[in-house]
């Protein structure tokens, strides 16, 4: 997969280099995923809920299915580097990654498809997660760039997301790159219920 951060002539400094996972990339994932998780959540949630989440669905086995289910979509940010050369399909990458984003290609569930308006099959932007030290730094906002990118390609015009309702970074970044607040919904985490907002992107015509 061909970086979408091309690097400068001059070796220059690149941003970051965002490419579809592959299989090689399972252990980091799932290592990054467990990382990040807990930034998303509210402190009231116990760390029982949130180890239980994290075990769940953010393991090497949950991961491998969904790089295997056709509609569904997994980027990778590492850090760009001037003398990265293109890498090839399928081999793993050196550098740590920064960040990943995880998308499925799917109808909304009737509860959101009320709010968004559509019940045809949309972008479920259902992570997006940058490591703590690398916040800040237009990782987040790259990765939401491939995003849209693929929501393109499938023919969706809408991506939509929920996050929780105490999570008002997220809420910013999401404002922020043009995300607009279009209702609530409860999510399950560890076995307790959630209160996120749910927020939509819709593409121009
Ligand atoms: C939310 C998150 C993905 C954003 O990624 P990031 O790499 O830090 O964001 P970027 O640097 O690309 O920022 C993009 C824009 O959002 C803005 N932004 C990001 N975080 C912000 C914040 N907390 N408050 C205000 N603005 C913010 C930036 O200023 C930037 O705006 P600009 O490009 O117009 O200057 C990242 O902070 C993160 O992983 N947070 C913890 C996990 C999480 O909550 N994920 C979302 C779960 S739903």
């Amino acid at each position: 997969m061909t970086p979408d951060n091309a690097g400068s002539a001059d070796g220059a400094a690149r941003g970051p280099e965002i490419t579809a996972a592959s299989p090689h990339d399972i252990p980091d994932l799932a290592r990054l995923a467990a990382e990040t998780f807990p930034l998303a959540c509210p402190p009231h949630m116990t760390s029982q809920a949130v180890s239980g989440f994290i075990a769940e669905q953010l393991s090497e086995a949950a991961f491998g299915k969904h790089l295997a289910d056709p509609n569904c979509d997994v980027s990778i940010a590492r850090p760009g580097s001037p003398q990265a050369e293109t890498p090839q399909p399928g081999t793993p990458q050196p550098g740590t990654p920064d960040g990943y984003a995880l998308t499925l290609f799917q109808p909304a569930p009737p509860e959101i498809a009320r709010l968004i308006g559509t019940t045809e099959r949309v972008t479920y932007l259902s992570k997006l997660y940058v490591r703590p030290g690398a916040h800040g730094g237009g990782i987040g906002r790259a990765l939401l760039a491939r995003v849209r990118e693929q929501a393109h390609h499938r023919g969706s015009r809408l991506i939509w997301l929920g996050t929780n309702q105490l999570n008002t970074s997220a809420q910013r970044f999401y404002e922020r790159t043009g995300f607009e607040q279009v209702g609530v919904r409860q999510f399950l985490v560890g076995g307790v219920l959630e209160n996120d907002f749910v927020y939509a992107l819709r593409e121009p015509r």
